[in-house]
C-alpha cells in the first residue's frame, strides 16, 4: 500500500527561512523565520548575513512547521526545496538542509522553482488552477505576466516581464529614498495609508500605443519620484510623503492591473491570480477586485502571509509534483540562483 504523501517545502532564497509541510493539496502546517530586520541598516538583503541567519534558523523552524503540522519527522514522504533562482549563498542553505532530511529519511527530493512556488500557494486557498489562467507575478526579484496551464505538466508561457526593476524592488528603492526603510512594501503602504493617490502624477511606464502589451518598467518611476522628492527638498519644504507614497503605489498598481487584465482578456481566458510578495499590497488587491469584477473576471488571490515567501509554497508545489507523478530530481540537484521560468521543477544542470 502507497503512503498518502507529506511533502516538507524548505524556503532559503531570500530573506524568508520556510518550511511548510502539504498533503494532498492541504496546509498541514508551517515555521516561519525572517532575517528582515537584521537586513533593515542596510536597506536591503545582505546575502551573507541572509545565508547565516538561514543557518541559525533551519533546525528550529523545521521544528515548528512540524509541531504546527503535528506530524513528526518520520512521517515525511516527500521532500522539496527551492533550488532556485535566488540569492546563491542563501538558497544553498535551504537546499543542504533539504538533501540532509531526504538523505537520512531516504525519501525524494525534488528541487523546484521558486516562483513556480509563488503560483502554486493560492492553491492552498483556493484550490486547483483552472484548465488556463494568466498569473501575474509580483516579488522582490520578478514581475512577470504568465499563461499558465497545469502547473506541473505544462511549460509556462511568459508573455512579458519587466525590462529593469522588478515591482517589489521599486517598493523597496522608493522606501529607501523617502527614508522608510526595508522592506519597503509594507512601510510605503502604511505610509501612504490617508495619502492622496493623485496627488503626484508619477509616470505609468509602458502603456502607449505600440508599447510591448505585457512588458513592464518601473526604473523611470522610480526616477521620477527621486526627482520630485529632490526638487521638493531643494525647494527647502516638508516631503508629503504620505501622498507621495500613495501617488507612487497607485502608479505601480494602475500598470500591473492593466497588463494583467489585458492578457486575460486578449487570450479569452476568465481567471487572473496575482502572487508574490506585492500581492500582499492593499491598494493592488482592491484595484484588481474592481477591474476584474467590472470584466467578469475570476480573481485570485492567495492570503497575505501566503503571498510573501514562505515553505508552505514549496511545499504546494512539491505535492503537486509528486502527485503528477514527476521524476524526483535526486540529491545530486544544484542550485541555480538565476533559473529562469520554464516549469515547476528545475532540471539538473550538467
Ligand atoms: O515574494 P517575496 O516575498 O520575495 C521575493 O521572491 O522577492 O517578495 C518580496 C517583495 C519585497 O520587494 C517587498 O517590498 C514586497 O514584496 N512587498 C510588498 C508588500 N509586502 C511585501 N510590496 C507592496 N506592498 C506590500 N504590502
Ligand atoms: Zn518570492
Amino acid at each position: 500500500m502507497t503512503r498518502t504523501p507529506v511533502v516538507l517545502g524548505v524556503e532559503s532564497s531570500c530573506d524568508e527561512t520556510g518550511f511548510g509541510i502539504v498533503s494532498e493539496g492541504v496546509l498541514l502546517g508551517q515555521g516561519l523565520a525572517s532575517s528582515a530586520a537584521q537586513h533593515a541598516d542596510f536597506g536591503g538583503v545582505v546575502p551573507e548575513i541572509a545565508a547565516r541567519a538561514h543557518l541559525d534558523a533551519a533546525v528550529p523552524t523545521l521544528r515548528l512547521a512540524l509541531a504546527d503540522a503535528g506530524v513528526e519527522l518520520g512521517d515525511i514522504t516527500h521532500v522539496a526545496a527551492t533550488s532556485g533562482p535566488g540569492l546563491a549563498t542563501a538558497v544553498h542553505v535551504g537546499l543542504a538542509a533539504a538533501k540532509s532530511v531526504a538523505w537520512s529519511l531516504d525519501v525524494p527530493l525534488y528541487g523546484v522553482h521558486h516562483l513556480a512556488g509563488h503560483a502554486a500557494a493560492d492553491t492552498l486557498e483556493h484550490g486547483p488552477l483552472p484548465e488556463r489562467s494568466i498569473v501575474l507575478i509580483v516579488s522582490g526579484g520578478h514581475t512577470s505576466i504568465l499563461a499558465v496551464g497545469d502547473l506541473v505538466r505544462d511549460p509556462i508561457e511568459h508573455l512579458g516581464d519587466t525590462l529593469d526593476d522588478a515591482a517589489g524592488e521599486a517598493f523597496d528603492k522608493v522606501s529607501r529614498l523617502l527614508g522608510l526603510g526595508y522592506p519597503g512594501g509594507p512601510a510605503i503602504s502604511r505610509a501612504a495609508a490617508g495619502g492622496d493617490p493623485t496627488a503626484f502624477s508619477f509616470p505609468r511606464a509602458m502603456l502607449r500605443q505600440g508599447d510591448a502589451p505585457y512588458t513592464f518598467s518601473f526604473s523611470g518611476l522610480k526616477t521620477a519620484v527621486a526627482r520630485t522628492v529632490e526638487t521638493i527638498e531643494r525647494a527647502g519644504e516638508a516631503v508629503p510623503v504620505a501622498d507621495v507614497a500613495a501617488s507612487f503605489e497607485q502608479a505601480v498598481v494602475d500598470v500591473l492591473v492593466t497588463k494583467a487584465v489585458r492578457a486575460v482578456r486578449d487570450r479569452g481566458l476568465d481567471t487572473l491570480v496575482i502572487v508574490g510578495g506585492v500581492a500582499a499590497n492593499a491598494r493592488l488587491r482592491e484595484a484588481a477586485r474592481q477591474r476584474c469584477e467590472s470584466l467578469g473576471i475570476t480573481l485570485r488571490i492567495p492570503p497575505i502571509r501566503l503571498c510573501t515567501d514562505n515553505g508552505a509554497m514549496i511545499a504546494a508545489i512539491g505535492d503537486l509534483l509528486v502527485r503528477s507523478g514527476a521524476e524526483p530530481s535526486g540529491l545530486g540537484i544544484p542550485a541555480d540562483p538565476s533559473a529562469v521560468l520554464h516549469g515547476a521543477q528545475l532540471p539538473l544542470l550538467r
